[in-house]
């Protein structure tokens, strides 16, 4: 494949780099092998020479190319609820909202079609890499490795692990800690023969749903299993997600959940943390120390923590950070809508809501994050803190990519013709995109969307 257009990647933390009809040369197993400029010597002989092999694509004027998005925390069945029941708190939620919605999975039709529904919405909006928690049911949640695989979507996969017998109903739990192990080990095996069919990866993620789902039994089995397969699988669990849940914690051992997770060996540097609001300074030192990912997800800390992680003070203390949706916690489901909210949310923390506090003393300084920090939260972010090569249109990196229709009228962008700074057109696709906007998506070189 070479592909001709412009765009945007992710330079830095702080920096979005243009290229102006750059030629990508993809080699037969999705990666980027080359990227050459218009002035490149190479460039108009390759050109040629993909013409004539007929694997040339030009992407049209006023398209652009960017990243595909990455979202490394997304509910997966929560879908069918998505948009619903956000006024209650977490605790309450859970138990009137989603056991109800995730117990359904276990047949397997509706499985089929709420999951592919879900898996190509996302596909649509530029999403090719996502880190889902399926539900307790074992089989209904392989139907979502399976559906991710077919529709071509890179997709970590998790069956939900809660035994604990006073903390879940009886209509929805793990039948015992020995059979939430043993039921999540012969998923690892399903996803990894599953994941030797697949092109653009299918990974198991041992999924402890959160700490108060789970007995001390199951935990500690887990752990183990994350150090039998630590080559392969991926952890990943909720953390420091709310007042609620991280007092819950302190409570049952006197330690953060952070600590505790640690010492039950579920967290390492393939340990995918949603929210992380509330680590403590010590806290933030394991999660730089393993190399875990903290999992920003701004829109459900809106409504179940009701306050803002600190982004920036996480990226300064060394902590891999990435960006993620948390159908249904938050119900937008697309990454746009993320990175959107990453950054109001941030500029809040920094500048304080309490309008009763004096002026300067009601926020915490150094808060806000830049459109250009929250685009790499979603994109070169999310690949590194995964430690895969995605997330950036570079040279060794996977063809994960999207293209956004900018052009007047059609796309309905205030993108009005005269010559303008890239810098201009970047902030005006990533504010103000709708997924009509987004033509055509690849994973690891396959076109998946086109529109
Ligand atoms: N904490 C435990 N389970 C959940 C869940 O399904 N969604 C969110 N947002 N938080 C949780
Ligand atoms: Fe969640």
């Amino acid at each position: 494949l070479a592909i001709e257009g412009s765009g945007f990647t992710s330079q830095s933390r702080d920096e979005v780099r243009y290229f102006e009809r750059a030629l990508f040369l993809i080699d037969e197993h999705g990666m980027i092998q080359s990227v050459l400029q218009s002035d490149d010597e190479q460039y108009d002989a390759e050109k040629t020479q993909a013409q004539e092999r007929g694997i040339y694509q030009a992407i049209a004027e006023g398209s652009y190319l960017l990243p595909g998005f990455i979202d490394l925390h997304v509910h997966a069945p929560q879908w069918a609820q998505d948009g619903t029941g956000l006024d209650e708190p977490l605790e309450v939620w859970l138990g009137k909202y989603t056991f109800p919605t995730e117990s359904k999975f276990s047949d397997e039709t509706y499985a089929h079609m709420v999951y592919g529904d879900l898996v190509s919405r996302m596909l649509s909006t530029g999403t090719t890499t996502a880190s889902y928690y399926a539900t307790v049911d074992r089989q209904g949640s392989l139907v979502l490795a399976q559906e991710a695989n077919r529709l071509g979507q890179r997709a970590l996969v998790g069956k939900v692990v809660m035994d604990d017998k006073e903390a879940n109903p009886d209509y929805y739990r793990d039948a015992s800690a020995q059979a939430a192990v043993r039921e999540t080990e012969r998923f690892i095996n399903e996803v990894a023969e599953l994941n030797e069919h697949s092109a653009q990866g299918i990974y198991p993620v041992i999924t402890p749903r959160f700490i108060p789902s789970c007995s001390d039994e199951a935990l500690r089995g887990l752990g183990e299993l994350a150090a039998r397969y630590q080559d392969y699988a991926y952890i990943q669990t909720h953390c420091s997600e709310s007042d609620w849940e991280h007092g819950y914690a302190y409570e049952r051992y006197g330690r953060s959940d952070t600590q505790m997770l640690r010492e039950f060996g579920l967290f390492t540097e393939r340990s995918i943390l949603a929210h992380s609001v509330y680590p403590s300074e010590e806290d933030m030192r394991v999660f730089a120390e393993t190399g875990a990912i903290a999992v920003h997800c701004p829109l459900s800390n809106a409504f179940f923590a009701g306050a803002v992680a600190p982004i920036r003070r996480f990226m300064d203390a060394g902590m891999h950070v990435a960006l993620g949706s948390d159908i249904s916690g938050g119900y937008n489901p697309d990454l746009y809508g993320a990175i959107r909210q990453a950054v109001t949310s941030s500029r809040m923390l920094e500048t304080g809501v309490n309008r009763d506090a004096p002026a300067g003393e009601r926020g915490v300084a150094n808060s806000a994050l830049t459109l250009n920090n929250a685009f790499y939260l979603a994109t070169a972010g999310g690949g590194e803190s995964l430690g895969l090569p995605i997330g950036r249109l570079e040279a060794g990196y996977a063809w994960d990519a999207q293209v956004v229709d900018a052009k007047y009228p059609s796309a309905r962008l205030p993108i009005f013709g005269e010559a303008e700074p890239a810098s201009d057109i970047f902030q005006k696709i990533v504010n103000l995109v709708v997924p009509e906007n987004i033509r055509t998506v690849w994973v690891q070189g396959r076109e998946v969307v086109n529109k």
